[in-house]
């Protein structure tokens, strides 16, 4: 049984990934999140009691915590999800995500280091090859092209695994994913936060004229995918993953309404986001090619399932809705609506 240490695993991906390996795979996990405002101990109370989990809180910046876990820990795998992850809070306030997504992943890079045999794998975005705005899809030797703080920060912490690879030998790899979605979404996002704002009747914020594209993949099959280049991926490699799903986000809007039986009159079209890049577009052939991933959830099944699941779990929505959600709210839409 290998060992695992998580980074970001109270979130949306890292949750789903945590409990896609302890369902279908013999692994132990240690789970390192700092419980920000999108961590939650909540999206794993089905692997409650499970031995072979842990939880530990502490930052992925806090070097001292870092060092010792991995000293105490000697993990065969290091996969980090922490992140600060939403474009819209970076552009507000961009500092949190130069300290984690870059800071924080060099300091872990730096103390994978000591640790022999270990391979670490960094979950990026599809976000680093910026906007295919002529109808190309970027394979994973792309140029970098970020557009917003976040994805500029994703970009550097790519290219701190690289040269951590390159100059010191690390055992790297480099997930790039497309949009995901599925339960346990912080409503903040596109697709939670539409679903959100449906079941309550309030208005839904669409950006500019509603036709950026954006490809969407369900959570789960991403973190197969990840499990995958974690396991196979070639060291200093990049797997891009995606499944081609490209779709409007004003389409997107108008099913969520059809399967909630909500009146499309809810739409209200906002200001744009600066610098909103108009359509993300990779290819997967390789972690297919390679290493036999395939999507196994189609997006309309999914985004029926991912609709049920939020009006079925109205009391997960609404502890987040707290103090600190409504301040960002307000901040963020309270002048666009
Ligand atoms: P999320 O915002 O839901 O969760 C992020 C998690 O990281 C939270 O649990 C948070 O508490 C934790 N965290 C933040 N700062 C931390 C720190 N300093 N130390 C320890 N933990 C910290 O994010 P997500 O959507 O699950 O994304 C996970 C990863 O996948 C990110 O690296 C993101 O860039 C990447 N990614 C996301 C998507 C997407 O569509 N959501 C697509 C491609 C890649
Ligand atoms: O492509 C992968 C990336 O996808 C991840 O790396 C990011 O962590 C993740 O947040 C996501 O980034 P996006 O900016 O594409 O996702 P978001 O859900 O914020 O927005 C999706 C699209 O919907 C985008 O074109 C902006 C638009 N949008 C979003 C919100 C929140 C709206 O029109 N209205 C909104 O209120």
């Amino acid at each position: 049984m290998a060992t695992i240490l998580v980074t970001g695993g109270a979130g949306f991906i890292g949750s789903n990934f945590i409990k896609y390996v302890l369902a279908e795979r013999d692994e132990q996990i240690v789970n390192l999140d700092a419980l920000t405002y999108a961590g939650n101990l909540a999206n794993l109370a089905d692997i409650d009691g499970e031995p072979r989990y842990r939880f530990v809180r502490g930052s992925i910046g806090d070097s001292e915590l870092v060092d010792s876990l991995l000293r105490e820990l000697q993990p065969d795998y290091l996969v980090n999800f922490a992140a600060e992850t939403h474009v819209d809070r970076s552009i507000l306030s961009p500092t949190a995500f130069l300290e984690t997504n870059i800071l924080g992943t060099q300091v872990l890079l730096q103390a994978a280091r000591a640790i022999e045999g270990l391979r670490f794998t960094q979950v990026s975005t599809d976000e680093v090859y910026g906007s295919a705005d002529n109808g190309e899809r970027f394979a994973e030797d792309a140029a970098y092209n970020p557009t917003s703080p976040y994805a500029a920060s994703k970009a550097s912490a790519d290219l701190m695994v690289l040269a951590y690879h390159k100059t010191y030998g690390l055992d790297t790899t480099i997930t790039r994913c497309a949009n995901n979605y599925g339960p346990y979404q912080f409503p903040e996002k596109l697709i939670p936060l539409m679903i959100a704002n449906a079941l309550e009747d309030k208005p839904l914020p669409v950006y500019g004229d509603g036709r950026q594209v954006r490809s969407w993949i369900h959570a789960e099959d991403h973190a197969r995918g990840i499990y995958l280049v974690m396991k196979g991926g070639r060291p200093g490699e990049i797997y891009n993953i995606d499944c081609g799903v490209e779709k409007y986000n004003l389409d997107v809007v108008h099913a969520i309404l059809a399967l909630l039986d909500k009146p499309a009159t809810l739409i209200r079209y906002v200001t744009d986001r600066p610098a909103h890049d108009r359509r993300y577009a990779i290819t997967w052939d390789k972690i297919e090619g390679e290493l036999g991933w395939t999507p196994r959830i189609d997006f309309e099944t999914g985004l029926e399932q991912t609709v049920a699941w939020y009006r079925d779990n109205q009391p997960w929505v609404r502890r987040i809705q707290d103090k600190s959600y409504l301040s960002y709210y307000q901040e963020q839409y309270g002048q666009r609506l």
